[in-house]
């Protein structure tokens, strides 16, 4: 089997492509964000529905028992698109990592968030925002020297042109500052300042 080429946008760490084959990428040295662009396969009822069910779920799924679980998790039928989204995703983390299963958290958020840039304290995780902003991540050389200082200012400290956000349906993996024991490593970023009012669903899977 011919490898996969490659491709890092440097100095970023991140891959991207159509192609689902890209988030293995996740598992190369200089890749931090690996990127599978696609169209959300969740529709707006859906996340319409978690905003007013005010949806949240933190559970453990065992890759020999997706479907049950998420049967059980989310029983509603009008989510059924979400349960089958949530089973390919984690059938295809677990796959990767060669791991039993995955911590698995769905989130809908109607008010308005207080963002703080940060790292992750985990291996990595998987992000997948179906409605709303997604999460938003900065590539390294555009984090300022300090920024993660508990209790610091962030305000204005960030070029906004170097803030990168995730689309809606784009399934990202994240480093985080425990992959490879390499302290100073993990992708930083916040959650999306949320508009009152505005919808958002959140799904994220840790290894
Ligand atoms: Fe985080």
């Amino acid at each position: 089997m011919l490898a996969r080429q490659i491709v890092v946008s440097n100095p970023d760490g991140l891959v991207r492509d159509q192609d689902p084959l890209v988030l293995a990428d996740i598992m190369q040295e200089p890749v931090r964000v690996a990127l599978w662009d696609r169209p959300s396969p969740v529709g707006p009822e859906v996340v319409a529905l978690a905003c007013r069910q005010r949806l949240a779920i933190r559970s453990w799924l065992n890759a020999d028992a997706l479907a049950p679980a998420l049967q059980e998790l989310l029983p509603d039928p009008a989510y059924g698109p979400l349960r089958e989204d949530l089973a390919l995703l984690a059938d295809m983390t677990t796959c990767l990592f060669g791991v039993e299963g995955v911590g698995v958290r769905v989130t809908a958020l109607t008010k308005p968030m207080c963002p703080r840039f940060h790292v992750d304290r985990i291996p990595v995780r998987l992000l997948c925002t179906y409605g709303g902003p997604g999460s938003e991540w900065l590539p390294a050389p555009s984090v300022p020297e300090g920024l993660l200082v508990p209790g610091s200012c962030q305000e204005g400290r960030v070029e906004a042109a170097a803030i990168q956000r995730l689309e809606p349906g784009q399934v990202a993996f994240f480093k985080g500052e425990n992959w490879d024991d390499q302290p100073g490593k993990g992708v930083v970023h916040r959650s999306p300042p949320v508009a009152s009012g505005g919808e958002r669903l959140l799904v994220t899977l840790d290894v």
